[in-house]
């Protein structure tokens, strides 16, 4: 208490105006009055003990406050807590997938972070807070009552980085209402294969507008004093099986024209903090990586922020990857590799007199562990955690989060909804006067939100999140249509006796038989993760028959597939009139459905991945290197919508120098009969090159809105980075260039050349 007096009066000296009384109600100086941000880090850091930066340097999983074992999700525990957050000092809590406070309400998070918070300020020396951090991956996701956003895959296609940075904004205003300051998102890993279970976590194969979607999100997240994570630095979405944390072989090439331009993108836009790859690549688990954290990572991309592991992987490096003979062994491999903090869900004891081990015997440097802390610290002050009240008001949080963003929700479902098929018969006549809707999609709130949902594989059961299912929003969009439903499939039909099951799908097909149309909604369960590793990409046999079932009952049969990746579409797309990828579309997934069916929406979403005709084609990706085979079912780009959109001229000047502004004019008109959004794509590659470049790389898009015989020009910039190579034998080493030559650019059917010199 001295020394805070003292603190004020040197403040009053120094006749700086912010005072917190309140902090000084800890025992500890937090550089309160200290003019500079980096003064106030210096500051603190100057009065730690070893034991406390590395307590910094720690995170712990909620559950370990919480209960008697580590999974309890019981009330705060207040032995534990003195154990994680006194004696191991950890600077960081967070919220694994689903590790939440009983009831989950906006509320129970409120007063849970209010108690760590406070009892963190209160019964540690310094009172340093602690920093929060959660998975809201598409919204406030493990917040019952929080209105739920598509997942990335489905927003990618929207091909609309304001409205994502809108989503991550709204989202920040929910997370900060019940004091969490820290998302580990934007995922910034490249589609590339949809056996893997974390497919739909990402914003598609294509590194410009992933790392664009990637920016928006980190400013709209920070913009409102919430950090952002770009996750998981670096290749981890392209493991050679397709499966979740498996090995992983890419070329430096590879890894620099694809995999490290979103991460590029968000740390250009400032992002706080990066996760790390649990995976390997090229032999190496990243977490001990210092060519990728600290020479690539820091030197390259010029990143100055937080570092943190992902879940027990500094573990992992020992039990799992074997390249540290011990947990001690493998904390010193991945802090001297360049990670600032480590996510230990459970062990907290155990990591800190490890570390503190490492340093005695020199082999970690303290120096080391000062910059860990420092960037930790930084990363606290500057999202104000020190200066504004540490608690937040539990009724205004329900106040704030319950209800909310409803109308930007819908706005995010439409827009990521993307019409594949359609012969005519959609949008459905204003004369129908009675629809089948059957599946077991039609009437599921869990299918429409997919893993990363209330709890880690997505909602249970008993804790559902308020949701418009497809059947309800057809229902209020359509009261004069008679919506006829049958679920068409027991739940896990394949646990079921053979009649069982078909004695459900035959119920279906009587209710199609009778309606004038018919729309099948199937997909696929919640799951996160390796969970969600696949080996196959056909729809089960159960879900195949009933669609197939129904086409033959209806000829006017629609299907709409809900789920998180491209699902194999051979089977039945030539039986049924239209098809639709609803994607994983969150809380206001059935009223987008349903304005989309009943043409109050014209579909404006485009594939952002490509659609396989076969499981023997991955990986399938549009940019792959010249020479790949590329025969998708639907490529990178592609969707319908109710009217059509001619491309009638393109206008570039054929000769340019290397650094002049790339710009091109497009003529578009809109030749339907309804207004509606185009996506104009610009794909370009060289005509000729020293090594492979992508068969095409997107270099440029732009939405436009078009009446009816409307036309406009749009004027488009390729930013030269697009066009870039790595030179050089097959190590790729070098940097990226622009080579002087020939390029062909395509716009729709238009093509052009110019020549760069
Ligand atoms: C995932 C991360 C996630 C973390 C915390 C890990 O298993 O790979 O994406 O942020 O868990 O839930
Ligand atoms: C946690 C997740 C975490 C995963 C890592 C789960 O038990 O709930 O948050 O990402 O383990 O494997």
């Amino acid at each position: 208490m001295r020394a805070c007096l003292r603190r004020l009066a040197l403040s009053l000296l120094a006749t700086l105006p912010v005072i917190s009384l309140e902090g000084c109600a800890s025992e500890g100086p937090r550089g309160v009055g200290l003019p500079d941000l980096e003064e106030r880090v210096e500051n603190l850091l100057g009065r730690m003990t070893l034991a406390e930066k590395i307590g910094q340097m720690l995170q712990v999983n909620v559950t370990r406050l919480m209960g008697h074992t580590p999974w309890d999700r019981g009330p705060l525990n207040e032995v534990w807590m003195r154990r994680v957050l006194v004696e191991a000092g950890a600077g960081s809590i967070l919220s694994g997938g689903g590790a939440a406070p009983p009831g989950r309400r906006p509320q129970d998070w409120a007063r849970m972070t209010n108690a760590i918070q406070e009892f963190a300020r209160k019964n540690t020396r310094l009172g340093i807070p602690i920093v929060y951090g959660v998975d809201a991956v598409h919204g406030h996701n493990n917040v019952l009552g929080a209105t739920i956003f598509p997942h990335n895959l489905g927003l990618s296609t929207s091909w609309s980085p304001a409205l994502f940075e809108r989503i991550a904004a709204a989202t920040a205003q929910d997370m900060k209402a019940t004091g969490v300051h820290w998302n580990f998102a934007p995922v910034c890993d490249l589609a590339r294969d949809p056996r893997w279970g974390r497919f739909y976590e990402t914003l598609g194969e294509d590194p410009l507008l992933a790392g664009d979607l990637a920016m928006a999100f980190v400013r709209g997240l920070q913009a409102q004093g919430v950090a952002a994570t770009a996750k998981h630095f670096v290749g981890y979405s392209q493991p050679l099986t397709g499966f979740d944390r498996q090995p992983a072989d890419l070329s430096l090439r590879s890894l620099q024209l694809y995999h490290l331009p979103p991460f590029a993108a968000a740390i250009q836009a400032g992002v706080k903090t990066v996760m790390v790859n649990s995976g390997s690549v090229n032999g190496v688990p990243v977490h001990v990586s210092s060519y990728l954290l600290t020479e690539i990572l820091r030197n390259q991309l010029g990143f100055t922020g937080v570092v943190v592991s992902d879940w027990e992987d500094v573990r992992r490096l020992h039990t799992v990857y074997g390249v540290a003979a011990s947990y001690k062994e493998a904390i010193a491999l991945a802090i001297n590799a360049g990670v600032d903090m480590v996510m230990e869900p459970f062990h907290a004891e155990e990591f800190t007199r490890l570390l503190r081990e490492l340093v005695w015997e020199g082999r970690v440097s303290e120096a080391r562990i000062d910059e860990a802390a420092r960037r930790i610290l930084r990363l606290k002050f500057e999202l104000g955690l020190f200066d504004g009240p540490s608690t937040v008001d539990p009724l205004q949080a329900d106040a704030q989060v319950l209800g909310a963003h409803r109308e930007l929700a819908r706005q995010a479902a439409r827009e990521s909804i993307v019409l594949l098929k359609n012969d005519g018969i959609l949008p459905f006549s204003s004369e129908l006067k009675s629809l089948a809707v059957v599946g077991p999609g039609a009437d599921s709130v869990p299918m429409l939100m997919g893993g990363w949902t209330i709890d880690w594989q997505g909602p249970p059961a008993q804790e559902l999140p308020p949701a418009v299912t497809i059947l309800a929003g057809l229902r209020t969009l359509a009261p004069g249509v008679d919506v006829r439903h049958a679920r068409g499939l027991p739940p896990r039909p394949e646990l079921l006796p053979e009649e069982f099951v078909r004695r459900e799908i035959d119920r279906a097909v009587e209710v199609a038989h009778g309606a004038e149309a018919a729309v099948v909604v199937v997909g696929e369960e919640p799951y996160a993760e390796g969970m969600g590793d696949r080996e196959t990409l056909k729809l089960d046999r159960y879900q195949l028959e009933l669609i197939q079932a129904v086409a033959a009952a209806n000829p006017n049969t629609v299907v709409v597939l809900v789920a998180g990746r491209p699902l194999l579409v051979e089977a039945f797309i030539e039986k049924v009139r239209a098809f639709l990828m609803a994607h994983l579309p969150g809380t206001e997934g059935g009223t987008a459905v349903a304005e989309i069916l009943f043409g109050h929406y014209n579909p404006s979403a485009r594939l952002t991945y490509s659609w396989p005709r076969s499981l023997g084609q991955l990986p399938l990706f549009y940019n792959a290197f010249r020479t790949a085979r590329y025969e998708p079912r639907y490529p990178f780009g592609y969707g319908l919508s109710y009217t059509t959109f001619a491309y009638e001229r393109l206008e570039l000047p054929e000769k340019l120098g290397l650094g002049e502004p790339l710009k091109l004019r497009v003529l578009l008109r809109n030749t339907g009969q309804r207004a509606g959004w185009e996506v104009i794509q610009v794909y370009a590659h060289p005509v000729f090159s020293p090594v492979l470049a992508p068969r095409e790389a997107l270099v440029a898009y732009h939405r436009v809105y078009l009446e009816p015989g409307e036309q406009r020009w749009a004027e488009l910039e390729i930013p030269w980075a697009r066009l870039a190579l790595i030179p050089g034998d097959i190590l790729g080493l070098e940097e990226p260039q622009v080579l002087p030559g020939k390029y062909r650019l395509r716009v729709g059917a238009l093509q052009a050349l110019f020549h760069v010199e």
